[in-house]
Order: C-alpha cells, then structure tokens, then sequence
C-alpha cells in the first residue's frame, strides 16, 4: 500500500526541528574538526561511483533520524508499491514502472496480472534489428543511398533524455549524426535541416501521447519538407519512425505501424529513455552500449530495492535534500557537472525532479503546509564558476550542490583533467571551509596594504562557508556508469516524493497553459482585435497583431 503520511506530523519531524537548532550552532568546519572519520562514515559506493556526502551539515545523529523520517513515512512500502505494480500513479490511474524497462533479473513484472517482460524484451529486440540495419547500411532511403543522419522529433521527456544522454556518450559515437528538435519555433527545425539531405535523414517522431502539439507540428513541417525533395509519399516508411504509446494517432500520420517502437501507460515521460524514446540514444551510441546503460540503471534499482537507508545512495541523497529544504529553507539546489559530455545533466534533471516534485497538493487531497520540490539548475564547471558560483560562496542564500566528476576523461589532452580536477576538489573545500577575517588579513598585510585599506576591504573578501556540497567521483562516465547515475537520481526523487506526501508521477501543472494556448490559436488567426482576455493579454495580442500585418 502506497502510504499517506504527513511527514511533518512524525515522531521523527519533531526530533529533527530540535536538532536543526543544535546542529545550526556547529559549522562543517567544526563538524569535521571534532570527527576525523567523517569521510569514511558519510560516503557510499556503487560499483565504480563514489558519493561523498561528508561536507553536509549533518552528523551521526542527524542521519538516524533522517532515516526514522524515512521509516515513519513507510518509504519501504512506498519502493515495494512501486516495484511491485502498484497504480502508484493515482491521479492517473497508472503504474510506475521504468524500472521493468531495465530489469536483467529474469524475473517477471506483473501488469494485472501480465507479465510485460515479453513485450518489453520484444520492443528491445525490435530497436536492436533497426540499429543494427541503419548502422550497416542495410536500411536505405528512398533513393538508395544510407542513412547518414538521425532526427528525433520529441520535447519533454521525448527529448531532454536522449538528448543529455547521447550528449553524455558522445565518446561512443557511432557514424550517425543524431539531432534533436523539440521547439515548436520553426527556427529550431529550420536550423537543423540547412544541413540535412532528405534522402539520407531519418526521422524519429517521439511522444508517448502522439498528441503533442509541438511534436505533431514539427512532424508535419519535417514531413513536408520530406516530400519537397521529390519523394513519394510510399517513401515516408523509409525514412520516418515513431515511438509511442499511441498506434492508432501513428497510424493516422502516415507512420507504418511496422516502423512504431511501442511503450506503454506505465512508463512516464520524463522517466522513458529507458524506453523505445531511447531509440536516437541506441542509433547515436550502438545498441549494445544502449544494453549497457539499461544494466547501469538496473544496478541501481536493485541497490535502491534491497539496501538499508543508512547506505542506500538515493535515500540519502533524498533525506539530505527534505533537510536543507524543510528546515533549512534551501529553495533550490544545482547540478554541478565537472564533465563537458554531461552538459545537459542538469537541464533533464529540471524536468525529472521539477515535474515530478513540483506539487503543492497532497496525497489526501490537501493543500501542503510545508515546501515541495525544490528549484533544480545548474551548469557544467568550471564554467559555472566563472558565472555563477559567486552567489552560491558569498550569496544571501543556502544552496547546496551536487559535484559530479569522472576520474578518467575520455579526452586527456595535456593536463587539461587535472586542471579540472584541481577545481572540482577545490570549489567544495572552499564551499565548505570558506575563508576567515585572519586568513583575510594575513594575506593582505603579505602584499604590503595599509591597515586602513586593509580594514576597509576586509569584510568583502571574507568567505563564510559552511555551504554544503555532496560529491559523485566516477571512475570514468560509461554507459554503465551513467545508467546507474541517472536511475540513483530518479529514486532519489521518489524518495522526497514520498516523504512530501506528493503524487510525484503526474503533471497536470502544464496542463491550463496548454490549454489556453488551444483557446488563442484561433484568435492569432482572424485579423479582429481581440477584447476576450483581460487588459494585459489582450493589449500583448492585438500589438503582435499590429507589428505582424
Ligand atoms: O507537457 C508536459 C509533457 O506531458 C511531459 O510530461 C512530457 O514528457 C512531454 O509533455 C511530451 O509528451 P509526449 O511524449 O506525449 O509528446
């Protein structure tokens, strides 16, 4: 049964409010002053990943009742709910089950009483036949000539996926090209396609409902250009794909149903690269390192499932992150990539954790007294450092962030991984250390000031750290190893979904704005003043009207 407990009513809440006062008077730098072996007692590995959880501003206590938090709000039936089949997904009336899309255990997973594993294994083996033909040259376009590039057509959970991920295994690359376009601004397809050629271009329409405006709009406009280069509209088989839930709306494109790569109800958007929306991923990067990620992911489903909380990694991830949010009031919290090739991490985690988490209703109904989901954002560094980082050391607010490296780079030119190794290390000390008013002065007398300018300058270049940094150390980011990242990551949010109380597997938030959209479409179309909305949307309408004419 999956639970309904108001976490703020525990046992366990009340210990923690009282805690947070006494902890609040240590800094990190006490905390690590008073306790040599807080590396050893606050870090957690899996396979070739190490988490440093040590630079929080937690000790042993604080992780005990963090923990009982977790077992009053009954996250153990919470993950079994969710393993086992259960319509988690109330609202919608659906369960939750990505993690079948990645289960190597041999073991069934019961959809009412189905096991979907053959279906699941069937699509798998059906993207890997297509892989396999485009990446020989067995799959020809209409004119005979091979496949050279890949374009999928998604946005969403359709899109950032397979996009961070082919991104993140760039190093992996096979002969394709893959392409993104997901903005229903015609730039974002008219920039893509000055490069392609029609009769070399494969086109992957990618949306779980084949409803999405956005996506049928560029599918359209992709289609036309297509068919502009002499084609025939028997050759769209050869040259368009989809991936979906929905047969009948592929149908009614124009889609051969043999081309659809299916997945169902209980695979939600934004956790579906797992799916045959990774089809772009298998094309971009080879199936078998397709195969590679999804044991990745399956690694941390089985840690997930089978660890006690104290050494789970998404539990304590998501433990850490209720409590800097509910009682440190941390409003958001970054993604800190020291990696080129994960550049997009942060963005697909926005919709992961955003989306999902992003709810001010609870599971009884009601309107939560406390904070959901924080804001996610982020940058690769050391760029961010060079951006933003100056808010995070000497900003009013607390941001606690995750660092994420690989040990070994698949590009070692020179020192360049040192390099950036030397900030990755850094940046957390300095974090977490900051620098003190004598450290401040010391320095500044060593360069010959005067005590007046010194005593005028001091207070800004005083850092007073305390900030908290978890930190992922990789070995290197392979297909496996991302895999596992990616799926610690979505626990990790199903954990703080739980403890919320919140429905983390639905978003009827985008909804009004969609709709409203439906209601302007038509009215952008006449050319009469519009007088329907009030004063603001009618006065930013009727001047598009007038520049447009
Ligand atoms: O509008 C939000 C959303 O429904 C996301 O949840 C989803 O990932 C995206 O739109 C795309 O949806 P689809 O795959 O059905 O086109």
């Amino acid at each position: 049964m999956f639970p309904k407990i108001n976490f703020t009513q525990t046992q366990a809440y009340k210990y923690l409010a009282d805690h947070y006062i006494s902890i609040n008077e240590y800094t990190l730098r006490d905390l690590f002053g008073a306790d040599s072996q807080r590396f050893t007692k606050f870090s957690l590995r899996l396979e070739d990943i190490l988490l440093d959880y040590s630079k929080n501003r937690v000790n042993e206590r604080t992780m005990a009742l963090l923990v009982q938090l977790a077992k009053e709000c009954n996250l153990e039936e919470a993950i079994k709910a969710m393993f086992g089949g259960e319509k988690i997904n109330v609202t919608e009336g659906r369960e939750v089950l990505h993690t079948a899309l990645r289960n190597k255990s041999g073991r069934p997973v019961l959809v009412e009483g189905e096991d979907v594993m053959p279906k699941v294994n069937a699509v798998l083996a059906h993207m890997k036949d297509f892989t396999n033909r485009i990446l020989s040259g067995e799959w020809r376009g209409y004119t005979g000539l091979e496949i050279t590039d890949v374009v999928n057509i998604g946005i969403g959970g359709s899109d950032l996926g397979p996009v961070m991920v082919t991104e993140a295994l760039k190093a992996y690359k096979t002969r394709l090209d893959i392409h993104f376009v997901s903005n229903v601004d015609g730039t974002h397809m008219a920039e893509t396609l000055k490069g392609l050629n029609p009769e070399t271009t494969l086109f992957l329409i990618a949306s779980k409902t084949f409803t999405t405006q956005e996506t049928m709009a560029n599918a359209m406009s992709a289609k036309a250009w297509f068919l502009k280069s002499g084609a025939k509209e028997g050759d769209v088989a050869k040259h368009f794909a989809a991936l979906s839930t929905n047969s009948s709306g592929v149908a009614a494109f124009g889609i051969d149903t043999a081309n659809m790569f299916e997945f169902w109800d209980w695979v939600g958007g934004r956790y579906s690269l797992w799916s045959a929306i990774g089809l772009s991923i298998s094309l971009g990067i080879g199936f078998e390192n397709f195969e590679h990620l999804l044991e990745g992911a399956y690694v941390a489903d089985e840690h997930f499932k089978n660890t006690d909380f104290e050494q789970n990694i998404p539990v304590v991830l998501g433990l850490l992150g209720v409590w800097y949010n509910n009682f440190f009031d941390a409003e958001s919290h970054a993604i800190l990539p020291y990696d080129q090739y994960l550049h997009r991490f942060a963005a697909y985690f926005q919709q992961g954790d955003m989306e999902s988490n992003g709810k001010y209703v609870d599971r009884n109904g009601n309107r939560v007294e406390y904070q959901t989901g924080p804001i996610i954002w982020g940058e690769p560094g050391t760029n961010g450092q060079h951006a933003f980082y100056q808010l995070i050391h000497q900003g009013t607010k607390l941001i606690p962030c995750d660092f994420i490296a690989p040990a070994i780079s698949h590009n070692p030119i020179g020192n360049h991984h040192q390099l950036l190794l030397s900030n990755f290390f850094a940046q957390t000390e300095a974090l977490m250390n900051g620098k003190s008013e004598d450290q401040v002065v010391a320095e500044l007398e060593k360069t010959g000031m005067d005590k007046e300018a010194i005593e005028a300058l001091k207070n800004y270049k005083v850092f007073e750290g305390n900030r908290p940094t978890n930190s992922f150390l990789l070995k290197k980011i392979t297909p496996r190893s991302l895999g596992t990242l990616i799926a610690l990551y979505e626990h990790k949010i199903f954990v703080q979904g739980v403890i919320w109380n919140i429905y983390s597997f639905d978003q009827w938030g985008v909804e009004l704005g969609k709709q409203l959209a439906n209601t302007i479409l038509p009215e952008l179309k006449s050319d009469e003043e519009v007088s329907s909305h009030d004063s603001s949307t009618n006065g930013l309408i009727n001047q598009y009207k007038s520049w447009r004419d």
